[in-house]
């Protein structure tokens, strides 16, 4: 029986089937995946993830119970649950993704969305049978007053379940994404939020990346639950028992990021990135091609810069990377249309025979994107609201000049924001005078504002953030 076990949507690792049935084993993206997946591996955390795909699907059935690690792979401890493809399509889908990821975000276009009728009602159903199938999972497998760490707003449910099943556990719960303030969170039908905040609320600890979130946590437990909130000593009470609040930050561990990004694969992609810009400076982005990311009006803003800055033409360029995320919801659809869009649109207007002012790419590739951190002159975090933002970590750890342009909505901004040049995300221009003043910061000022940033980003690595809370878990 395991001790320390964590919980998650996408798991560490993903499969792919191939036509004549070979499966092909990748690393899972995403913030959460990238800062766990080594050190859960190396202290032989037991992750609970979902199958994902058909090809998980198919390596789920390849052993009894889910567990990959037994199959053979190099995945350490793992068991994958094979959820109904409908159940899980509506669940992460409809519910997670759509419902839950756009409340906290803040991303819906209110006088045409939400709209909560008799389907929601059905996909809610799927949400807590996908909830309830982790709970289960769990609770085979924690031993006697294990510690569990259940991730993210897939898995809001999972805590009150589980310390139903098993009341010996000790149990986390936290959110990688921003909390949404009270009149914006119940937009949800009453039960849904009540049953979201009473779900996590079943964790003996309830973690946030940033204070901000953790307070309009909080501030929803008072206002929906009418929970007692001791906002100075961080906890929650609400019928008869207490939810302690963290606040644990997370960073990088600078020195694993830098030994990957001087392998070969990236030192040729820095060759062939050099040749195709020249010595022109670069300003870089790199995202998932997500709403919450705002990369459309990060394109409107390099736009206006070189509207408003003619002296800097044939002297820049945007490489904006944005690799593929969450195609089965249309919005996302759409949204990587109106990228390419305004994409097009900035080539057709600046675009010379000898200068591409804008190198966009929508494909997934680590190693080039790695090599573009490490040539950034400016890296654009932009997001309309993000719970942290690791990729303005990473671009200051790996380049030893760039100046970081960064969204006050970012969780990040919490400890980066006195470093960075920090803008509105809505304000184009604002974030246009930001590109320009990066571009134009003196050197000796970029290099003592990079170290800094560099410090901050590498203060709290995966090792520290995972350390306290189960730390955490133990005192009680
Ligand atoms: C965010 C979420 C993670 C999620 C990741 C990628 O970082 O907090 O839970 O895994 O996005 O999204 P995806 O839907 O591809 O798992």
């Amino acid at each position: 029986m395991n001790s320390v076990l964590v919980a998650s949507n996408r798991g560490p690792v993903s499969f792919t089937v191939s036509d004549d049935g070979e499966l092909t084993m990748r690393r899972g993206g995403g913030g959460l995946v990238s800062a766990l997946s080594e050190v859960a591996r190396k202290d032989g955390v037991l992750w609970v993830c979902a199958a994902l795909s058909d090809g998980d699907r198919s390596a789920v059935r390849l052993v009894p119970g889910g567990r990959i690690d037994h199959a053979g792979y190099d995945t350490g401890p793992m068991r994958m649950l094979d959820i109904p493809p409908a159940t899980f399509h509506r669940a992460y889908n409809a519910v997670a993704n759509s419902t839950l990821w756009f409340v906290n975000h803040l991303l819906y276009d209110i006088p045409n969305a939400p709209n909560f009728g008799t389907r929601f009602e059905r996909e809610w159903e799927s949400y807590r049978d996908y909830n309830g199938a982790f709970a289960l999972a769990l609770a085979e497998e924690a031993g006697h007053g294990a510690r569990v760490m259940v991730q993210d707003y897939h898995l809001a449910l999972t805590p009150a379940m589980l310390r139903a099943e098993r009341p010996d556990l000790r149990i986390a719960h936290f959110s990688h994404t921003p909390w949404a303030p009270p009149e914006y969170f119940s937009l949800l039908p009453d039960e849904v939020a009540r049953e979201v905040l009473e779900g996590i609320l079943g964790a003996d600890h309830a973690g946030f990346l940033a204070d901000r979130w953790a307070q309009a946590f909080m501030d929803c437990c008072e206002a929906l639950l009418g929970a007692e909130v001791d906002r100075a000593g961080r906890s929650v009470t609400h019928e008869g028992r207490t939810t302690r609040i963290g606040v644990h930050s997370l960073g990088v561990d600078g020195d694993a990021l830098w030994e990957r990004a001087v392998e070969p694969d990236v030192e040729s992609h820095m060759t062939a990135l050099r040749e195709q810009v020249g010595d022109r400076r670069l300003i870089v982005r790199i995202d998932r091609t997500e709403l919450s990311k705002n990369i459309v009006r990060g394109l409107v803003a390099y736009r206006e810069f070189l509207a408003a800055h003619p002296e800097w033409h044939g002297k820049v360029v945007h490489l904006a990377f944005a690799y593929p995320s969450r195609h089965d919801l249309p919005e996302y659809r759409e949204y990587t249309a109106s990228v390419l869009r305004c994409a097009q649109e900035i080539e057709d207007e600046y675009g010379t025979e000898d200068w591409d002012p804008l190198i966009l790419n929508v494909n997934d590739d680590y190693p080039r994107s790695l090599a573009a951190y490490r040539m950034a002159d400016v890296l654009l975090v932009n997001p309309i609201r993000d719970g942290m933002n690791l990729v303005a970590k990473e671009g200051p750890i790996l380049s030893a000049r760039c100046a970081l342009v960064l969204s006050r909505e970012a969780g990040a901004a919490a400890e980066l924001g006195p470093h960075a040049l920090v803008v509105n995300p809505y304000d184009i221009s604002g974030t246009a005078a930001a590109l320009h003043a990066a571009l134009v910061m003196p050197e000796d000022e970029r290099r003592m504002r990079r170290d800094k940033l560099h410090a901050a980003a590498t203060a709290l690595p995966p090792q520290k953030w995972l350390a306290a809370q189960l730390d955490a878990l133990a005192e009680i």
